[in-house]
C-alpha cells in the first residue's frame, strides 16, 4: 500500500488499483484528499500493470461533502473540477464504491467515475441548496444525464438525499452489492475490463436530457410545484436554471452556465446568511462551561406530567425517538382526551403517508397514560407541562421530588415562570432545568433549555443531548421573563399594536412581515393562537389592550370563532380583512386622540424588527443568551424567521448597527418614548462600528 497523501492510499488487488480516502470523520474533500485523488488516479493511469481503478473510502462513509473548514478561505490547488476531469477523461475505468453517504462534492466525485456501486444502506444527494448554493462541480450537469430531469430537479432543489434503491432505480448508481464493498467493486471493475465495456462518461450521455428538450413545461410545472416552499430563497431558481442549461446546451457550455449561476449564489446575501446559519446551529450546541464530554444521563425512560396541548406533543417526541414515555394526568378524562389527540395526530400523519398504520400502534405502544404518579419513579427525565400557574408548578415539583429517582432530571416546560422558584420546591434544585418546547411540540424544532441558577452540568448536558435525540435544536438560555424568543416577540407585538392605531391595518402589518419571509404576521398569528388567552390574562391582571379587548368583547377569538383581527370562511384558514375590525381600530384611535396617517412599509418593518434586535442586545448584555448567533437559531427554528436572512442579530449586522441606532434615536426624539432608547450594547457597538457577531 502506498500513501499518496496523508489521507489517500493506493493499494492493489490483482490488476485493479484501489484508491482509498481516509479523512475522518466524514472523508470531506480537503485539499489533501483532492490532491491524493488526483495523484493517485494519475499514478494508476500511468501504471501499465493496472487495468482499472476503484475509488473507495475508509471509515463510516463515502465522501460526505466539502471540507467546511476551507469555507471562506482562498482556494487551494488542485480544485475539484480538475480532479473530476482527470477521473472522467482518463483512459482506464474508474468505479466508485459507495457506503454511508455520498453527498455534495462526494456525489460529484462519484458521478465523475464511469460506474458506481453501493451498499444497500448507502444514500446519495446534493444538499448544497440548503447552504444557498448549487452543486457547482458539474453536479447539475451530470445528474440529469443519468437520473433524468425530473429526478435531478427534485434531488437538487430539495437537497434531500435518496436511498440506494431509489438511486439504482433512477440510474444514479449502477449496482447494489452485498458483503465486502471494496471486493464487490473490484469484481465489478474486473468484469468491465473483461467485457471491454466502453467507458461510461456521463458527459457524453444525452438520452435522458434529450427527453426534456423542447419541453419548457417540465420546468414551468416544477417551478409552480415548489413555489411555496422556495419563496424568498435564491438558490432553488439557480439550481433549476442550471438543469435547464444541462438540457439545452452542450456539456461544456452547460458547465460554464453552472459556474456563473454558482458564483452568483456564492456572492448572494441569501447564501451568505444560510452559510452563517449552518455554523450558528452547530455553535449553539457548545456551552463554554459544560464541555462536550460532560456526562449526560442516558434516557431510557421519560415521564411527562400533563397531557394537554404541550404534554401530548412532548410525549410524541419521545415515542417518535423510540423512548418509552409515561404521561401522568389528574383525571382519567383529561388523560383519555390528551391521548386521543395524540392518536389523532399520528393517524393524520399516517393518512398523509408519513408512516404506516403499524407505526401508529408502535408509537402509541411506547406511550403509557396513567393517573398514578408512582409510574414515573423509574423515569430518567420527567418533563412537567401542567397549567402555567406557580402554585400548581411548585406542588408538582414537590411531589416529583418525593417520587423521582435521585439522579433523574426534572424539567419544566414553563413559558414565563421563574425556573429558580420552581426548582426551590424540591430538595434537589441542581436536577431542575427548563425545557421550553414550542407549539406544536411534536413539530417545532426549537427547544429553549433554561438554565436555572443551580442547574447542574449533568442536567444541562442531559437536556441538550436528549433534545438532539428527539430531533430538536436545543439552545441554552438563562432565566428571565419570556426567555429569549418570547421576550423579543413581545417587543414586536407592542409595536404591531401601536402601528394599527397610528394608521396601518392588520393586513398591511402582516403583509410586511410575510413579504420579509415570515410564514405569517403578528395579527394572523394571534388569530391562530386565539385572542381569548391574552384577554383572560389581561382581565386577571387588570391591564388593557384596547383594540384586542374590543374585538374579544364581540366574541371574536380568532380562527376558532370564524373571526378575530380577520374574518375566516368556514373550513378555510385564509385571513380576510374585516371592515368591522377596521372601524374598531379607527374608533379606538380617535378615542385616544391619535390622528391616523399612512405608514410606509419600510417604517412598519423597522418598527417591528428593530425593537427585537434592541431586546436581543439586552439579552446578550444580561448573559441570558450565550452568544448572538444563538438568538438567531432561536428565531429561525422557533418563530419562522427566514433562514435566508440569517436571524435578527445577523440581519441587524448586515444593515449596520449605526443605522439602526440612529433610527431609534430619531423615533425617540419624535415620540419622546423611552421605548426607543438604544440598549447599551447596541449603542456601544454602533459607536465602535462593529456588529453583534464580530469577534
Ligand atoms: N400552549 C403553548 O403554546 C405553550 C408553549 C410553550 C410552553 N407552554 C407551557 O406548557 C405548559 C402547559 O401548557 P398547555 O398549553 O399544554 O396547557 P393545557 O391546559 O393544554 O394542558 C395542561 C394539562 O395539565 C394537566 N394538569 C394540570 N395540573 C396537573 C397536575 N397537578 N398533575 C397532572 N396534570 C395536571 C391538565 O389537566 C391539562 O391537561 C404551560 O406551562 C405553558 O406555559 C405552552
Amino acid at each position: 500500500m502506498t500513501a499518496i497523501t496523508e489521507s489517500v492510499d493506493l493499494d492493489r488487488r490483482g490488476r485493479i488499483a484501489v484508491l482509498t480516502v481516509n479523512n475522518p470523520p466524514v472523508n470531506a474533500l480537503s485539499q489533501h484528499v483532492r490532491q491524493g485523488l488526483r495523484d493517485g488516479v494519475r499514478a494508476a493511469n500511468a501504471d501499465t500493470s493496472v487495468d482499472a481503478i476503484v475509488l473507495a473510502c475508509a471509515g463510516r462513509t463515502f465522501i460526505a461533502g466539502a471540507d467546511i473548514s476551507e469555507f471562506g478561505k482562498p482556494p487551494r490547488e488542485p480544485g475539484l473540477h480538475e480532479v473530476l476531469d482527470l477521473i472522467e477523461r482518463g483512459p482506464k475505468p474508474v468505479v466508485a464504491a459507495i457506503h454511508g453517504t455520498a453527498l455534495g462534492g462526494g456525489l460529484e466525485v462519484a458521478l465523475a467515475c464511469h460506474w458506481r456501486v453501493a451498499v444497500k444502506s448507502a444514500r446519495v444527494g446534493f444538499p448544497e441548496v440548503k447552504l444557498g448554493l448549487l452543486p457547482g462541480a458539474l453536479g447539475t450537469q451530470r445528474l440529469p444525464r443519468v437520473a433524468g430531469v425530473e429526478k435531478a430537479l427534485q434531488m437538487i432543489v430539495s437537497g434531500d438525499p435518496i436511498t440506494a434503491d431509489d438511486a439504482l432505480k433512477h440510474g444514479v448508481i449502477d449496482e447494489i452489492v452485498d458483503g465486502d464493498l471494496t471486493a464487490a467493486a473490484v469484481a465489478f471493475a474486473e468484469k468491465v475490463v473483461r467485457e471491454k465495456s466502453p467507458l461510461r462518461k456521463i458527459r457524453d450521455l444525452d438520452e435522458k436530457v434529450a427527453a426534456a428538450r423542447g419541453k419548457p413545461e417540465i420546468f414551468a410545472n416544477f417551478r409552480k410545484s415548489v413555489a411555496r416552499q422556495t419563496r424568498g430563497f435564491r438558490a432553488p431558481e439557480n439550481c433549476i436554471k442550471a438543469i435547464e442549461a444541462a438540457v439545452n446546451l452542450p456539456f461544456d457550455e452547460g458547465v460554464k452556465r453552472e459556474r456563473e449561476l454558482f458564483v452568483e449564489l456564492l456572492n448572494s446575501p441569501e447564501s451568505k446568511a444560510q452559510r452563517y446559519f449552518f455554523f450558528a446551529e452547530r455553535e449553539a450546541a457548545k456551552i463554554p462551561d459544560v464541555p462536550a464530554d460532560t456526562p449526560a444521563k442516558d434516557i431510557k425512560k421519560a415521564g411527562v406530567i400533563g397531557a394537554g396541548t404541550m404534554g401530548g406533543g412532548i410525549a410524541m417526541n419521545f415515542a417518535n425517538a423510540g423512548i418509552p414515555v409515561t404521561v401522568v394526568e389528574v383525571t382519567k378524562e383529561a388523560l383519555d382526551r390528551g391521548l386521543a389527540v395524540v392518536r389523532k395526530n399520528y393517524e393524520i400523519s399516517a393518512s398523509r403517508g408519513r408512516f404506516t398504520a403499524a407505526d401508529v400502534e408502535k408509537r402509541m405502544g411506547l406511550i403509557t397514560g396513567t393517573t398514578d404518579w408512582n409510574a414515573v419513579k423509574d423515569a430518567d427525565i420527567v418533563i412537567e407541562a401542567v397549567f402555567e400557574e406557580m402554585p400548581v408548578k411548585k406542588e408538582v415539583f414537590a411531589r416529583l421530588d418525593g417520587i423521582a429517582k435521585p439522579d433523574a432530571v426534572l424539567a419544566t416546560n414553563t413559558s414565563t415562570l421563574d425556573v429558580n422558584e420552581i426548582a426551590s420546591a424540591t430538595k434537589r434544585p441542581e436536577s431542575v432545568i427548563g425545557t421550553h418546547f414550542f407549539s406544536p411540540a411534536n413539530v417545532m424544532r426549537l427547544l429553549e433549555n433554561v438554565r436555572g441558577a443551580k442547574s447542574s452540568k449533568t442536567a444541562i448536558a442531559t437536556a441538550m443531548a436528549v433534545g438532539r435525540r428527539i430531533g430538536k435544536v436545543p439552545v441554552l438560555v438563562g432565566v428571565c421573563y419570556g426567555f429569549v424568543g418570547n421576550r423579543m416577540l413581545h417587543q414586536r407585538g407592542l409595536q404591531a399594536e401601536k402601528l394599527i392605531l397610528e394608521g396601518a391595518l392588520p393586513h398591511q402589518v402582516d403583509k410586511v412581515l410575510t413579504d420579509f419571509g415570515f410564514p405569517m404576521g403578528p395579527f394572523a398569528m394571534s388569530d391562530l393562537a386565539g385572542l381569548d388567552v391574552g384577554w383572560r390574562i389581561r382581565k386577571g391582571r387588570g391591564t388593557k389592550s384596547p383594540v384586542a379587548d374590543r374585538i374579544c368583547e364581540l366574541g371574536r377569538f380568532g380562527q376558532k370563532t370564524g373571526g378575530g383581527y380577520y374574518t375566516y370562511e368556514s373550513g378555510d384558514r385564509k385571513p380576510i380583512p374585516d371592515n368591522e375590525v377596521e372601524k374598531i381600530i379607527v374608533d379606538v384611535a380617535t378615542s385616544m386622540g391619535i390622528t391616523r396617517r399612512p405608514i410606509a412599509d419600510e417604517e412598519i418593518l423597522q418598527r417591528l424588527l428593530y425593537p427585537m434586535v434592541n431586546e436581543g442586545a439586552k439579552i446578550l448584555e444580561e448573559k441570558i443568551a450565550i452568544r448572538a448567533s444563538d438568538i438567531d437559531v432561536i428565531w429561525v427554528y422557533g418563530y419562522g424567521w427566514p433562514v435566508y436572512r440569517g436571524g435578527p442579530m445577523f440581519w441587524a449586522d448586515q444593515i449596520g448597527l449605526k443605522s439602526l441606532r440612529d433610527r431609534m434615536l430619531e423615533w425617540k426624539k419624535q415620540s419622546g418614548d423611552d421605548f426607543w432608547t438604544p440598549a447599551p450594547r447596541l449603542a456601544r457597538l454602533a459607536d465602535q462600528g462593529k456588529g453583534f457577531l464580530d469577534k
